[in-house]
């Protein structure tokens, strides 16, 4: 199944080496983002693609408590342990892949941390996120990157750990971002250690 190396990677999934070194630091900086548009407005809709154990909406609702939350995950195992994880009538998790994701709402901020790189037919995809996205909404999507030989051999190995992937470049992410008719507001590299590859921030705008 192609997914299913996420469902056998939840339940240790909080405690990999890579919480360090990358899904933390990503956080970080994407919460550099988020938080300030929330204490501008607190009643806006969040949607989380690909929120594995929802260690972000987590750490984002117990600042803010009044934002309508959603985190969609293929793997049932993740969305289990994010709902055991996190609570309130604003914070709903799904079990869905991005494929089959429908919704009849609009997001004002939509985030997709580490999961683009597995998602099939990503021209498709990316279009059907700034579909969900308001106007004026924001989009942000962070993943490992390859724009070296040093990207090229890590995300090699990274590869063999995850499902089927592919890195895209910072220029091919442009590219996708174009076409979507998403507008790049900033591009910003991730990198706390020499050996981690390039870990791109794309923050855009709908
Ligand atoms: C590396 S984890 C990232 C989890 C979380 N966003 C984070 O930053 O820690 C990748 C996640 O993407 C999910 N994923 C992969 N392909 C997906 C798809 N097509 N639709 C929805 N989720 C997907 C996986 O199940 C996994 O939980």
């Amino acid at each position: 199944m192609r997914y299913e190396v996420w469902e056998k990677l939840a339940h240790k999934y909080n405690n990999l080496w890579v919480q360090k070194y990358s899904l933390g630091p990503t956080r970080r900086e994407v919460k550099k983002i988020v938080l300030p548009l929330l204490e501008k407005n607190d009643q806006l809709k969040i949607l989380d693609i690909g929120c594995g154990t929802g260690q972000l909406i987590k750490e984002i609702s117990e600042q803010y408590h009044e934002v309508s939350y959603l985190g969609i995950d293929v793997a049932e195992n993740m969305i289990q342990i994010a709902k055991d994880s996190n609570n309130g009538s604003n914070i709903n998790f799904r079990a869905a892949s991005i494929e089959s994701f429908e919704s009849n709402d609009k997001y004002d901020i939509i985030m997709c941390m580490h999961a683009f790189p597995y998602f099939p037919n990503k021209e498709e995809m990316l279009k059907k996120i700034s579909g969900m996205c308001t106007d004026n909404g924001q989009v942000i999507i962070v993943n490992s990157s390859t724009n070296s030989l040093k990207d090229l051999i890590i995300n090699f190995f990274l590869k063999a750990t995850t499902s089927k992937a592919k890195y895209l470049s910072i220029k091919e992410m442009k590219k996708l971002f174009d076409m979507a008719n998403l507008k790049v507001k900033n591009i910003h590299v991730i990198r706390e250690r020499f050996y981690m590859p390039t870990i791109a921030l794309f923050h855009t705008e709908r």
